[in-house]
């Protein structure tokens, strides 16, 4: 029976097989590391570029309404300014001075200890603030202030009752209470700095000087590499309103706090969407729609339905261009995160570029005879979280057979085919027999040309399995005595591990099919 081991344990199961299978690595690993970045190893650039090219092929090519792009990655400093990202790009920040360890004021929780008066308690006993806790964002945030606070009250051999926590994060601790806060790396109060903002754009500077006109960024996210190519796109003639751009990059935050492996990365690719819609059009059925389609298209390539909710952020949280932001979360082993995020941005950039650049955004509709400057809805998500999502929902440990049929315990990565990093394994049953080598050889070179296909003659055939199961591999295909009697292959299944025959036809057929 498959099983999923608890949640603690798939994560350091999934960054272990990422490490030892050549998935991802630490980036520079052989100098310790380098914080927030990763490098994807041999499997790795397969299924992150399988991940890229099944959302390129079903949002973009097999639409009639979108385009892409690719511009570069370091924009024209002007565009940084007009889109607000010099401004507001900014999280706050909040520094322990005895650690010299940094952490964001929105994932440091905290709250104070009170404890009310017991029944019986001699007359003017007070409810009473006994000291603060503090814990980072995770899983476990409430669980731990919760164990903090009851520890605080046994060491303080305070008697009462414990009240139910306020947990509040340091964004909305007050000044007299900043003081009071444990830093959750020492532990004790009185290290921690009041909130500041910290602008999270890489800077960069252009040319031999080094001084404040030469300076320029490395893009926080792709989408303002559309918006200020709107105008050459719309002068190309090929696109009307509705329609969308798309573009797949690099994008680079100098995050506080990078962790849970790749999920906060300081480096990562994003694919975004630009949809310019009429400003009288229904954005709500837009928006909608894109959340439609991109929940049905993540159940489409393994992240299944179940693992996926929906978050509609405050109307007061909104920044004040945004008419609606709602994420699609996934239930990652260390708690329920923002996957993709749908946020109808109006014509707030347009209009931005357009004011700082004095060139027209304006879309002539030829239907209306109208004029305007399109709004936009933007769904933008992580190529790494989705990467991260696919193998947390695929990742299961069950039983298979070895060769002498006993149980033992296997890792399986039940990945979509099409986001699988090896599509096939070709197996010839044993090494010594010439002619199988020679058909496995054979089919090898043909199903390479159009798949990534892996040879493998070396252990047991049951060791082999295991080895491609725990890749992701779908299929194996075992050349066998039979193959050289009727040209039949043994095809395994990953999940079901169920064997039958096929032929050479059949086999590119049912490929065809289930990674079109
Ligand atoms: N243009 C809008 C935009 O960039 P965002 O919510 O900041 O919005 C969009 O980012 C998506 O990019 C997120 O939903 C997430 O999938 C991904 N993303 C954002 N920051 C990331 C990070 N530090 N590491 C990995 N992925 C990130």
């Amino acid at each position: 029976m498959a099983t999923t081991p608890a949640s603690a344990n798939v994560m350091e199961a999934l960054v272990s097989l990422c490490q030892r299978r050549g998935f991802i690595f630490p980036s520079s690993d052989i100098y310790g590391g380098l914080n927030g970045f990763f490098d994807y190893g041999p499997l790795g650039v397969e299924m992150k570029n399988n991940i890229k090219a099944a959302r390129w092929r079903d949002f973009v090519q097999r639409r009639a309404d979108m385009v892409g792009l690719d511009s570069s990655i370091i924009h024209h400093p002007a565009t940084w300014k007009a889109s607000g990202h010099v401004d507001n790009f900014t999280d706050p920040l909040v520094d322990c001075k005895v650690s010299k360890q940094r952490f964001r004021a929105d994932q440091l929780f905290f709250a104070a200890v009170v404890v009310e008066p017991e029944d019986g308690a001699p007359a003017g006993a007070e409810r009473q603030t006994i000291g603060y806790v503090s814990a980072l964002e995770s899983a476990r945030t409430d669980a731990e202030l919760q164990e903090k606070a009851l520890e605080m009250k046994r060491k303080k051999a305070v008697r009462g009752k414990l009240l139910a926590l306020e947990v509040r994060d340091m964004t909305a601790a007050k000044p007299e209470e900043i003081a009071l806060i444990p830093s959750p790396a020492t532990g004790e109060p009185g290290s921690l700095t009041p909130p500041r903002s910290f602008n999270m754009m890489f800077q960069t500077y252009i040319g031999a000087l080094r001084d404040e006109t030469a300076i320029a960024y490395l893009r926080p996210e792709t989408a303002q590499g559309i918006f200020i190519n709107f105008k050459n796109v719309i002068d190309t003639g090929r696109v009307k309103i509705p329609f969308g751009i798309a573009q797949v990059g690099k994008a680079f935050r100098n995050e506080i706090n990078p962790r849970n492996f790749t999920f906060r990365s300081r480096e990562f690719e994003q694919m975004e969407i630009e949809y310019f819609i009429d400003p009288e059009a229904d954005w709500q059925k837009c928006h909608r729609d894109w959340i439609d389609d991109a929940l049905a298209w993540l159940d489409s390539v393994g992240v299944p339905r179940a693992m996926l909710s929906e978050y509609a952020h405050p109307k007061e949280k909104l920044s004040h261009y945004s008419k609606g932001t709602v994420d699609i979360m996934f239930k990652f082993p260390f708690g329920v995160q923002e996957l993709w995020g749908f946020a109808a941005r109006g014509a707030f950039d347009l209009t931005q570029h357009q004011k700082a650049s004095g060139k027209s955004m304006e879309y002539f509709d030829e239907a209306t005879k109208r004029k305007f400057v399109p709004h936009v809805v933007e769904p933008s998500v992580g190529v790494a979280r989705i990467f991260l999502a696919a193998l947390s929902a695929g990742y299961a440990e069950d039983e298979a057979p070895d060769d002498k049929g006993k149980l033992e315990k296997r890792v399986v990565l039940r990945l979509s085919p099409r986001l699988a990093p090896v599509k096939v394994a070709v197996l010839p049953l044993v090494k010594n027999k010439p002619e199988l080598v020679a058909a496995a050889d054979q089919l090898h070179a043909k199903l390479k040309r159009k798949h990534v296909v892996f040879y493998d003659q070396s252990g047991a055939i049951g060791r082999r399995y295991r080895r491609q199961d725990e890749i992701g591999t779908p299929w194996c295909v075992t050349v066998d005595f039979d193959t050289l009697a009727n040209g039949t292959f043994t095809l395994r299944d990953r999940d079901s591990m169920k064997q039958e025959r096929i032929d050479e036809k059949a086999l590119f057929a049912l490929l065809d099919e289930k990674l079109g």
